[in-house]
């Protein structure tokens, strides 16, 4: 564990505080409720996502990152003390094929080693049919926007905690054989203009790769 790791994690919150209650938190009260059933959060963070959910049966959380697991361990044993939290990449799911009805990925894909196979795998462990909720800071559809977004890049990573910002991520969910059933753009408000555009929605899978 790095001690930039540990820094990253202890500053999240107060440095998400802008954009969390200029636009984020209006995307979690709306979207987080609609997950339903069995529930896997990927990069469940700090645990901002938690006070939103609202009759799940079950909810596991996966989380990588040490100093982030012990922040999310605090949270879940204030909020939801019968969560099940595991240390793990997104990319490397410890779950059996069609383990749930709903997946949540807040800000996680922009930062996940591995995009596509990601992906591969939320599929893997949703039922058929199930659905990925996401709210993800995407590549700018301008493409002069975009452009500085790839010239940034680099920087963002390294600032950001390995955090992307010019992924074109609904096309990698659409790739990765989810097809988008709701989808709304928004502008990350009080956050540097290379993370703005937002994008928020429900993809759903209705089988698997073979
Ligand atoms: C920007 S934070 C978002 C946290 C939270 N989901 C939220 O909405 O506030 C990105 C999170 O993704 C986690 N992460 C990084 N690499 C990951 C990976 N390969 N798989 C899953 N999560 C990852 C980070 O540790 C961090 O907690």
């Amino acid at each position: 564990m790095s001690v930039w790791d540990r820094i990253f994690a202890a500053g999240y919150d107060r440095v998400m505080s802008g954009p969390e209650k200029a636009t984020l938190r209006t995307h979690r009260e709306a979207l987080i409720p609609q997950a339903k059933g069995r529930v896997l959060e990927i990069g469940g963070g700090t645990g901002a996502n938690l006070p939103f959910y609202d009759g799940v049966e079950t909810l596991t959380l996966t989380e990588p990152d040490k100093p982030m697991v012990h922040r999310l361990e605090r949270r879940l044993q204030e909020r939801s003390p019968g969560a099940l939290l595991l240390r793990a990449p997104a990319e490397d799911l410890p779950f059996e094929d069609n383990s749930f009805d709903v997946a949540v990925s807040t800000l996680v894909l922009c930062t996940v080693d591995d995009q596509p196979r990601a992906l591969r795998e939320l599929r893997r462990v949703l039922k058929p049919g199930g659905r990925l909720l996401f709210i993800e800071h995407v590549r700018a559809d301008d493409q002069r926007l975009a452009r500085w977004q790839d010239r940034l890049n680099g920087l963002q990573t390294r600032l950001g905690h390995g955090c992307n910002c010019n992924r074109p991520t609904i096309e990698t969910i659409t790739a990765a054989g989810f097809e988008i059933t709701q989808l709304d753009r928004d502008v990350l408000r009080k956050a540097p203009p290379i993370v703005r555009p937002l994008a928020v929605g429900v993809a759903q899978t209705n089988g698997h790769p073979a």
